[in-house]
């Protein structure tokens, strides 16, 4: 790049281009490229701007989030008030208001501009010579708030207007608000959070924009349509409120696609009607249609009474939420397993459907919200999401009222449930059996990655298991190739390559194997890692949870406690106190010592000269995994997995079919199969027959573990010949010390 006007022009075209694609992105959601020539794009915009930041614009495309975030909202005064509507519950109210308009106007029929009524919240925004200068809430009508540093971070609000015949002073209002998909996928990250839930879109949007850290209200995709003005200087566009919208849509602004022209009040019904048809499919929630009249200069004869315009009308449509009772909470079991609690509900109209089951979601919800069997409850539905439970009334609840539980097994197939420590979702152990996992089980078994039974997709499984054929994956190779070919699309031929198929994926591997078994959260990485640890399946599935776990130090006692309880030690000196020696580090009064750890610590540091040569990284707690990948929830999900005996039937009579993998390789089975010495902590000092490194390698194929230094948590030092302070420490505190005889008889004993 040469010269600044070439670089000047460059830049201009850049964000020209970006401006037009988040049009056809975010207004039009008509895209013309594809997102990786979108980024192309920015990224070279924004190479330039930090490489020539004084060409920075404020109106840039990269320029959308702020950096600071703000100590409070300044005030926002209005320059003409923001107005609120009349409504209409019913026909005969919207025949009504029809009538008065016709008669203050004096003709047969009005036209209207209708448009959904959009759940968000109301905001202004002000262009100056085309450029967003000023967003502003509703507030109290006169006076909002000031949110344009929230507001520039709304994807499809130009912070430049396009066209050339904008006014040099516009003021867009419009609904700003956040799409039931993005509501639910924030609550959802809200609720794996443990965080509190947002009741309605309505209210998560008003959440995500009163946010004072603009970066906060960019994560949330909030959307708007402009629906109408407020000032405005220099010439109207047109004479009527669609051409008045048609010039917003001009200028790049967004405006709800369903706005429409309807006549009379038989064109307000129809569309009434129509939309409240389409109510539950719309990407948003609307609470009504909002009828305008067309011709503005009826609307200035018309003007205002109070605070609500004579020239427009909601006409609401039944409330997405209602109260009703709990009738009883019970628990429904998913594809992969999720253990949910649903509420049954005393039938009641929600929204023109009638709702009578609500989703809890889990079980921290249900405590977070404190719902009881026999609750009165608000329930919400909103588009085609299920019902859920919004919020209780404590003031309603009866004496009987009952607390809701997890249930320890399956309601469908029995299998223990189980909610590893720190999980939200509690799943049901059952897998390979469980009916309501069966359809997911067979899939995953016949993928790609896991048994690759080619040709076994997804509608051949539905049929199977339909039909009562396969119950689980080792029904598979019970299937005859009459059956198959029974099967819709299924030919002789195709029966045959299926069975084909199945034959050729009974030569597998343990990893693929393990895969293939579907235990929640293990995927392919794992399964690798769980098969080149574990010599066989019967040791995979006779290990407990703790078998995954590497743990250092004394459960409980934090960095801190342990280094204050050093310190006090080292002032204690040689002397051992006098009397008890529980009671002794009790009276230190050290936060972390107290009646659980204090006996831990002295069981694994016996006495006062063991515990006086203990240094802080030896009392610290720590935790490792043993498996790569493999964490106290996925062992939790591994052990709970094997110890259903159904899982256990499915496995041998799959190996029964004939299902087989290679012997580990020698290596790995030396290291697994023996491990005589597995989960023993070795240290080796002094001078040996034979290298450090051999022994040190030899001592691991058999499952030990080698460090570096004589803790707690020792099992054997192996001192040779002039070993020194490491021998010292061995013995103060206690710990085995063994020479290479003694190594030699160690493992004969085992
Ligand atoms: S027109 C003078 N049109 O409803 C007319 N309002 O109860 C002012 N709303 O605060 C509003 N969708 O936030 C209009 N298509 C729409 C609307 C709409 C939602 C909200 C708006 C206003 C409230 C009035």
């Amino acid at each position: 790049m040469t010269g600044e006007g070439e670089l000047a022009a460059r830049l201009d075209a850049l964000r020209r281009q970006l401006r037009h694609h988040d049009y056809r992105y975010y207004v039009l959601d008509d895209p013309e490229i594809p997102d990786s020539e979108y980024d192309r794009l920015l990224r070279e915009l924004q190479s330039l701007e930090a490489a020539h930041p004084g060409l920075i614009t404020p109106d840039s495309p990269t320029q959308r989030v702020g950096a600071e975030p703000l100590s409070s909202f300044a005030e926002a005064i209005h320059r003409q008030p923001m107005l609120s509507l009349q409504n209409a519950m019913d026909e005969a109210e919207m025949r009504a208001f029809d009538e008065r308009l016709r008669r203050a106007l004096g003709v047969e029929r009005v036209a209207y501009v209708a448009e959904p009524k959009l759940d968000g919240l109301a905001i202004s925004l002000l262009y100056e010579d085309g450029r967003l200068v000023r967003g502003a809430t509703r507030g109290d009508g006169h006076r909002g708030e000031d949110v344009t540093a929230q507001v520039r971070t709304i994807r499809s609000i130009p912070l430049r207007l396009s066209g050339e015949d904008w006014p040099p002073l516009l003021e867009a209002r419009g609904e700003v608000f956040l799409p039931i998909a993005a509501f639910e996928a924030l609550n959802a990250r809200l609720r794996e959070a443990g965080g509190k839930t947002f009741k309605n879109p309505r209210n998560a949007a008003a959440g995500s924009l009163r946010q004072l850290d603009p970066k906060v209200t960019a994560e949330r995709p909030l959307a708007m349509f402009c629906y109408g003005f407020g000032a405005f200087e220099g010439e109207r566009p047109a004479a009527t409120q669609s051409g008045m919208l048609a010039a917003l849509r001009r200028w790049g602004l967004p405006v709800s696609p369903e706005s429409k022209v309807v006549e009379g009040i038989d064109g307000c019904l129809a569309y009434h009607r129509a939309l409240a048809e389409r109510r539950d499919g719309l990407p948003y929630d609307i609470d009504g249609v909002v009828f305008k009249v067309e011709d503005l200069a009826a609307q200035e004869r018309l003007g205002f009474v109070t605070r609500e315009p004579r020239w427009a009308i909601a006409y609401k449509y039944p409330a997405q939420e209602a109260l009703t009772q709990v009738l009883a909470v019970e628990f429904q079991v998913g594809r992969t397993g999720a253990v949910t609690p649903v509420a049954r509900l005393a039938p009641v109209a929600v929204g023109g459907v009638t709702v009578s089951n609500a989703t809890l979601h889990n079980l921290d919800e249900v405590r977070r919200k404190d719902v009881h069997v026999g609750d009165t409850v608000y329930v919400r539905r909103a588009g085609d999401v299920i019902p859920e439970v919004v919020r209780v009334l404590p003031e309603r609840r009866p004496a009987e009222a009952q607390a809701v539980t997890l249930p320890s097994h399956c309601p469908v197939c029995g299998a223990d449930v189980v909610r590893p420590p720190g999980e939200v979702v509690a799943r049901c152990s059952g897998g390979l059996y469980c009916p309501a996992q069966r359809k997911e089980a067979l899939v995953h078994f016949a993928s790609r990655r896991a048994l690759d039974i080619e040709g076994l997709g997804d509608k051949l499984i539905e049929q199977l298991v339909d039909k009562g054929l396969v119950q689980d994956p080792a029904d598979l190779y019970g299937l005859s190739a009459e059956t198959l070919a029974g099967l819709e699309r299924m030919g002789e031929k195709s029966a045959q390559n299926l069975l084909a198929a199945l034959e050729k994926g009974k030569a597998t591997t343990f990893a693929r194997f393990i895969y293939a078994l579907g235990i929640r959260e293990v995927g392919e990485a794992t399964a690798a890692a769980l098969a080149g640890r574990f010599p066989d399946l019967e040791t995979l599935a006779a290990a407990r949870v703790e078998d995954f776990q590497q743990t250092h130090g004394v459960k409980g006692i934090s960095e801190r406690a342990a280094e204050r309880l050093c310190a006090r030690l080292a002032e204690a000196g040689d002397t051992p106190p006098d009397g008890d020696l529980a009671d002794w580090l009790a009276g230190l009064k050290i936060t972390g010592l107290n009646r659980t750890t204090i006996p831990r610590l002295l069981a694994a540091f016996g006495d006062w000269a063991a515990l006086r040569a203990a240094r802080p990284e030896d009392l610290i707690y720590r935790e490792g995994s043993l498996v790569e990948g493999v964490g106290p929830v996925v062992a939790t999900h591994i052990v709970s997995f094997f110890a259903q005996r159904h899982n256990r039937e499915v496995i041998d009579r799959l190996r029964a079919a004939g299902i087989h993998w290679p012997a580990p390789q020698p290596a790995a089975a030396a290291q697994a199969q023996a491990q005589p010495l597995a989960g023993k902590v070795f240290v080796i000092t002094g001078t040996l027959s034979r290298p450090r490194e051999a022994i040190k390698a030899e001592l691991e194929a058999l499952g030990a573990k080698v460090t570096g230094s004589v803790s707690g948590n020792t099992d054997y030092v192996l001192a040779g010949r002039d070993a020194g302070s490491k021998l010292e420490r061995a013995r103060a505190l206690g710990r085995a010390v063994i020479d290479e005889e003694g190594l030699a008889a160690l493992l004969e004993r085992r």
